[in-house]
């Protein structure tokens, strides 16, 4: 099949899950939507989260995409679900391969969960955690500052270093041995956070999981593109600020990002 995969992101972050598709399945094509106008999601209501990410699929499917992934730790949920009720296309979230990944990973089943003040709120993780393995125990905590720290470029920065060890000094006091990246940022800063939490702590990283479940089902539905002599071609679409996105997608992605086109996302 060679249309292409829908992924979308409250802004920038979910190029970090983008990366991990491009890694994994070098012959699918990508159309990348970053709600750059509205971001952040992380402070916001489900209500208007899920109108907004609702807008965004209904934009994605007129590309024609063969499936969609929510690259959006706080849009996977809050909206998810919704979003798979009233779809017809394949549609996957960032929380439950992170959350696979987590209980594969842990041996004292103490499991921490950092992400933004609404995926906390929303229990989705915990939800996803217990339902896995009800001996496992939570600890969330959201970390607001992380993202304006990454999207001011500052990953080994002492400003940095001085957040974590104030956010991240309670899950050092419970030992959990399994750590969460649940917001799409925040894979950017595992150098920094593995420093503090040590090396006996295993990061989880929801976006090279959420890529190898993507590969999974595209697999089992016989959905992947079988053409492997043309490159991928990707597209990209923000609703505000192209430039910095350009800016910080080179960052983060394998190749330059040529074009990026403006959508007025509030008329979908
Ligand atoms: N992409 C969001 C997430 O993964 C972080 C940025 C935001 O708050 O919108 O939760």
């Amino acid at each position: 099949m060679e249309q292409a995969i829908g992924v979308f992101d409250s802004g920038v972050g979910g190029l970090t899950v983008a990366r991990e598709i491009m890694r994994q399945l070098p012959y699918e094509s990508l159309i990348y939507f970053g709600d750059t106008a509205r971001v952040p999601y992380g402070n916001k209501s489900a209500e208007t989260v899920i109108r907004f990410s609702k807008q965004i699929v209904r934009f994605l499917m007129t590309k024609n995409v063969k499936a969609i992934v929510v690259a959006c730790n706080t849009a996977s949920a809050l909206a998810l679900s919704s979003l798979q009720e009233e779809f017809d296309v394949p549609i996957i979230g960032v929380i439950e391969p992170g959350a696979v990944a987590a209980v594969k990973s842990t041996v004292s089943k103490n499991i921490g969960v950092i992400a933004t003040e609404a995926t906390v709120k929303s229990g989705s993780y915990n939800k996803c955690l217990r339902i896995l393995d009800p001996k496992i125990t939570v600890v969330s905590k959201a970390c607001p500052l992380f993202v304006p720290l990454v999207e001011e470029g500052l990953l080994e920065d002492r400003i940095t270093d001085d957040v974590i060890q104030r956010y991240l000094h309670e899950l050092k006091d419970y030992q959990v041995d399994a750590l969460i990246l649940g917001c799409t940022h925040y894979p950017l800063l595992r150098n920094a956070i593995g420093r503090y939490m040590g090396e006996e702590v295993k990061l989880v990283n929801p976006a090279y999981e959420t890529a190898k479940a993507l590969k999974a089902l595209l697999y089992e539905r016989s959905m992947l593109n079988e053409d492997t002599s043309v490159s991928p071609h990707h597209a990209y679409f923000v609703s505000d600020g192209v430039d910095n996105f350009i800016k910080f997608a080179d960052n983060v992605l394998p190749a330059d990002v040529k074009m990026t086109s403006l959508v007025n996302i509030e008329s979908y």
